[in-house]
C-alpha cells in the first residue's frame, strides 16, 4: 500500500512554495475522479426510474410500478435493481485494494490513468448494454475505476499540495463529488423526455468526464513522493522545483527523503494499527464512515426520484426534485470549505446531526400519516417533504459528508496513516453499499419506519461527536497524538501503558513534527 507522506510546506520559511498553476491544474484534473464518482452514485437513481430502462431490463418492476393496487413502499423493490446500483461499491472495495498496491509499486499517476480507463470502458459498456449481463459488467467496470480513483486521487493532491492549501485543494475532490451528483440529476431529468434510448444518454455521460480524466491524466505530474519512493530522487527533485514554483526547494526535499525512509521503517503498518495505543484513531477514523453512510445520505443519493416517486410525484417532477437536492448539496458543501477549520469539526457534525435529527423525524411521520400503501400523498405535504430532505442534505453536505473523509485522513500518525485511511475507506464503500443492497427491501418491508431506523443511528453518531470524538482543528497532524489522544478523557485510557499489547511495541518512529 502507498504510505500518505505529508511533506511541509507553503507558510513556513524553509519551506518555501508557491500555488502553482501546475498545482491547480493538477488538483482539478484529478479531482475528475470525484466527478466520475459522484456522476455514478447520482445517475443510477435516476435511471432506474425511467420506464424505457425497466422495460428492457427490469420488466417485473416495470409491470409492478404501473399495477395501480401495487404497494407504494414495494414496487421498487427488486434485488437485480438494487444489485444494479450497488454493484458498483462491491467493485470498488475490492479494486481499491489492488489500487493501493499499484500506487505504491507504479505511482499515483499510473494509478489514477487506470482509473480513468476503467470509466470509460465502463462508460461504453453501460451505453451499448444488450442485457442485464452487460450492465452489470459496465457497473463493475465503473467500481474499478472509483475503486482506483477514490484510493490514488486524494493521495494524489496530498502529496503535490503545498501544506498551506492542503485542505482547500483536497476538499476540490469533495466539491467534485458533488457537482459530479448534481450533472447526473440534470442529466436525468433531460434524458428523461428520450425515448427510448434516454438512459442510454445518461449512462454514457460518464464517458465525458472519463474521456477528460484520461486525456488530462496524460499531462499530470507524478508526485515528487512517489518518484523518490521508487528510487528516482533526481526526477524527484526536479518535479518538486516544477510544482513549487521555487528552486530552493532543499529542505522539503530533505524532509521528503526523510518522510519515505520513515514510512519503509513503517511496512508493518497493519500490526501498527493492531496495537492498542492505534485503537482510538482506528475506532473514530472507521466508525465515522459508518456513520457517514447511516446518516442515509445515500438513500436520497441514489434513490431520490424513486423516493420521490413512493411520495406520488410524477416521474418529471421526481427528477426535478432530485436535482433540488443535488443543488443544495453542492452548494452547502461551500458551507464546510470555508467553515470547518473556524468553527471546528465538532461543532459542524453535533448541528448536523440535531439538523438531520429533526428532518428525518419529521418526514417519518408525514409518510407515516399521509402516505399508505396505495394512496398518494397530498402534494402540499409531497412539497414540504422535499423541503425536509433539502434541509437533511444541507447538514451533511457541511458535516459529515465532507469531514467523514477529512477526519480519517488527519487523525493517524504517520506510521498507521496508510492502513487507517485504508481501513476507513474501504468501510465506506462496505457501508454504501450495504445501504445501496438493502434500501429498497426496507422501504417495503419497514415503510415510513426506515426514515426512524436514520434517526436512530443519527442520535448515536451525535451523541458519539459530543462525547467520544476529539476535536482536531487547527492542530498539526503528527502532534495528534501528544495534543489529542493522549488528553482526551476518554482515549487517554489507551496510552497509559505505552499503548502496546506485548509491551515491546513495533518500529519506532519519531516522525518530524509537522508546521502548519
Ligand atoms: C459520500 C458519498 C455520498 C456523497 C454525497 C460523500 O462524501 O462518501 O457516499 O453520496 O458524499 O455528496
Amino acid at each position: 500500500m502507498a504510505p500518505i507522506v505529508i511533506a511541509k510546506s507553503g507558510g513556513d520559511p524553509d519551506f518555501p512554495a508557491k500555488l502553482t498553476t501546475q498545482v491547480i491544474v493538477c488538483t482539478v484534473i484529478a479531482a475528475f475522479g470525484g466527478l466520475m464518482f459522484g456522476y455514478d452514485i447520482g445517475i443510477s437513481g435516476g435511471v432506474t426510474s425511467m420506464d424505457d430502462f425497466l422495460i428492457k431490463f427490469f420488466p417485473t418492476v416495470y409491470v409492478k410500478k404501473h399495477q395501480v393496487k401495487e404497494n407504494n413502499y414495494c414496487k421498487y423493490n427488486n434485488q437485480y435493481l438494487q444489485l444494479f446500483t450497488s454493484s458498483l461499491y462491491l467493485a470498488a472495495i475490492v479494486a481499491s485494494f489492488f489500487a493501493s498496491m499499484a500506487c505504491k509499486k507504479f505511482g499515483r499517476k499510473p494509478t489514477i490513468q487506470a482509473a480513468s480507463i476503467f470509466f470509460v470502458a465502463g462508460a461504453i459498456l453501460n451505453t451499448i448494454a444488450k442485457d442485464l449481463g452487460m450492465l452489470i459488467a459496465g457497473r463493475l467496470c465503473l467500481g474499478a475505476g472509483v475503486g482506483f480513483g477514490n484510493q490514488a486521487v486524494p493521495l494524489f493532491i496530498s502529496e503535490i499540495a503545498p501544506a498551506k492549501y492542503r485542505g482547500g485543494l483536497n476538499i476540490c475532490f469533495q466539491f467534485l463529488i458533488t457537482v459530479g451528483i448534481l450533472c447526473a440529476n440534470l442529466i436525468n431529468y433531460g434524458t428523461s423526455r428520450l425515448h427510448p434510448n434516454g438512459w442510454r444518454v445518461s449512462l454514457g455521460g460518464a464517458a465525458v468526464p472519463a474521456l477528460f480524466l484520461l486525456i488530462g491524466s496524460i499531462i499530470i505530474v507524478e508526485t515528487p513522493t512517489s518518484l523518490i519512493e521508487r528510487g528516482k530522487k533526481d526526477k524527484g527533485l526536479e518535479t518538486l522545483k516544477k510544482i513549487r514554483g521555487v528552486d530552493n526547494v532543499d529542505k522539503e526535499f530533505e524532509e521528503l527523503l526523510h518522510a519515505t525512509e520513515l514510512a519503509k521503517q513503517a511496512k508493518h503498518s497493519y500490526r501498527n494499527l493492531m496495537k492498542r495505543s492505534s485503537r482510538p484513531q482506528l475506532i473514530c477514523g472507521t466508525i465515522l464512515q459508518v456513520f457517514q453512510q447511516f446518516t442515509g445520505i445515500n438513500v436520497i443519493m441514489f434513490y431520490a426520484p424513486v423516493l420521490f416517486q413512493t411520495m406520488g410525484f410524477g416521474g418529471d417532477a421526481s427528477l426535478l426534485s432530485a436535482v433540488v437536492t443535488g443543488l443544495v448539496n453542492v452548494l452547502s458543501t461551500l458551507v464546510a470549505i470555508f467553515t470547518v477549520d473556524k468553527i471546528g469539526r465538532k461543532k459542524l457534525l453535533v448541528e448536523a446531526a440535531i439538523q438531520m435529527l429533526i428532518a428525518q423525524t419529521i418526514v417519518g411521520a408525514i409518510l407515516a400519516v399521509h402516505l399508505k400503501s396505495t394512496n398518494a400523498m397530498p402534494s402540499n405535504y409531497a412539497i414540504f417533504v422535499v423541503i425536509l430532505i433539502c434541509l437533511f442534505v444541507s447538514g451533511f453536505a457541511w458535516s459529515w459528508g465532507p469531514l467523514g473523509w477529512l477526519i480519517p485522513s488527519e487523525i493517524f500518525p504517520l506510521e498507521t496513516r496508510n492502513a487507517g485511511f485504508f481501513f476507513a475507506v474501504s468501510m465506506n464503500m462496505v457501508c454504501t453499499f450495504l445501504v445501496a443492497q438493502a434500501f429498497l427491501s426496507m422501504l417495503c418491508s419497514m415503510r415510513s419506519g426506515i426514515f426512524f431506523f436514520f434517526v436512530v443511528w443519527i442520535i448515536i453518531m451525535g451523541t458519539f461527536a459530543i462525547f467520544l470524538l476529539p476535536e482536531t482543528k487547527g492542530i498539526p497532524i503528527d502532534e495528534m497524538n501528544e495534543r489529542v489522544w493522549k488528553k482526551h478523557w476518554f482515549w487517554k485510557r489507551y496510552f497509559d501503558d505505552g499503548g502496546d499489547d506485548d509491551g515491546k511495541g513495533d518500529v519506532e518512529i519519531q516522525a518530524k513534527p509537522e508546521e502548519n
